[in-house]
């Protein structure tokens, strides 16, 4: 496990962009796993400019999202199908049949998740997996006491991340209850993983999934398992690393 700890959060942002950019420049058909939430807009900010200067395209990118809420479809403003297209796909040149979000919207979510987790199958796996971690250690919405080797599944979210999440909606009440995740085991049998933390919000989670042992009740402990894993922190995040 590499541990890199920035002085800011730009800086630790950057420093994933370019793992990213230097991937897809370099691969003829580049898969990527993708998170949403706060962290990792400064990094779909830096992957734009990079873009609009004309030095990386998105043609040959597949990617899939780590995660969707049952409920809610690409024209919710909430939804992560939206997010995705807002920062960043509506302003790259990948076609839109290459980057994937679980359907929110799907009549059976569980053979969603299923047709999700072949999808990644036949895409050849993915190279890298981007992600954050939640206050209370989850990657994806793979909350604590999820198994180590899940694949992607339909999954109830705890209060703490429906708290969490609740600062996007109007209340928490309107924070759908489930959602379609890549399971730890979809995560783990990728090529590569890459987490970012920033903010002291993250610290403990970040010092228990890196130094804590690895149990199923912190779900980024299970990165330990991994061969290769970038973790990218701002020093708040990294400030109750021993
Ligand atoms: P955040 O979410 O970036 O909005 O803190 C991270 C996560 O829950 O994985």
């Amino acid at each position: 496990m590499q541990i890199q700890v920035h002085d800011t959060a730009f800086e630790a942002a950057d420093r994933v962009a370019k793992i990213l950019l230097d991937h897809i420049r370099s691969h003829p058909r580049p898969t990527l796993g993708l998170p949403t939430g706060g962290t990792p807009l400064p990094v779909y900010a830096q992957l734009l400019s990079d873009f609009r200067a004309g030095r990386s395209s998105w043609r040959h990118v597949r990617s899939f999202n780590l995660d969707e809420y049952v409920g809610l479809g690409s024209d919710h403003p909430e939804s992560y199908a939206r997010y995705m297209h807002t920062n960043l796909f509506a302003h790259v040149d990948c076609p839109a049949n290459q980057w994937r979000v679980p359907d929110g919207l799907a009549h059976d979510p569980e053979a969603e998740a299923d047709a999700y987790e072949s999808a990644i199958d036949e895409a050849g796996g993915i190279d890298i997996v981007f992600m954050g971690i939640g206050h209370n250690g989850h990657i994806g919405f793979n909350e604590p006491g999820a198994p180590h080797d899940s694949r992607c599944c339909c999954v109830v979210l705890e209060p703490e991340t429906i708290q969490a999440n609740s600062r996007f909606f109007s209340s928490a009440k309107n924070v759908p209850t489930k959602a379609i995740t890549m399971g730890i085991g979809t995560i783990l049998t990728s090529r590569k993983l890459v987490l970012l933390a920033t903010g002291e919000g993250k610290a403990a989670a970040v010092s228990s999934a890196i130094e804590g042992p690895i149990s199923q009740m912190v779900p980024a402990s299970a990165l330990q398992r991994h061969a290769d894993v970038t973790i990218v922190l701002d020093r708040h995040a990294a400030s109750l690393l021993g």
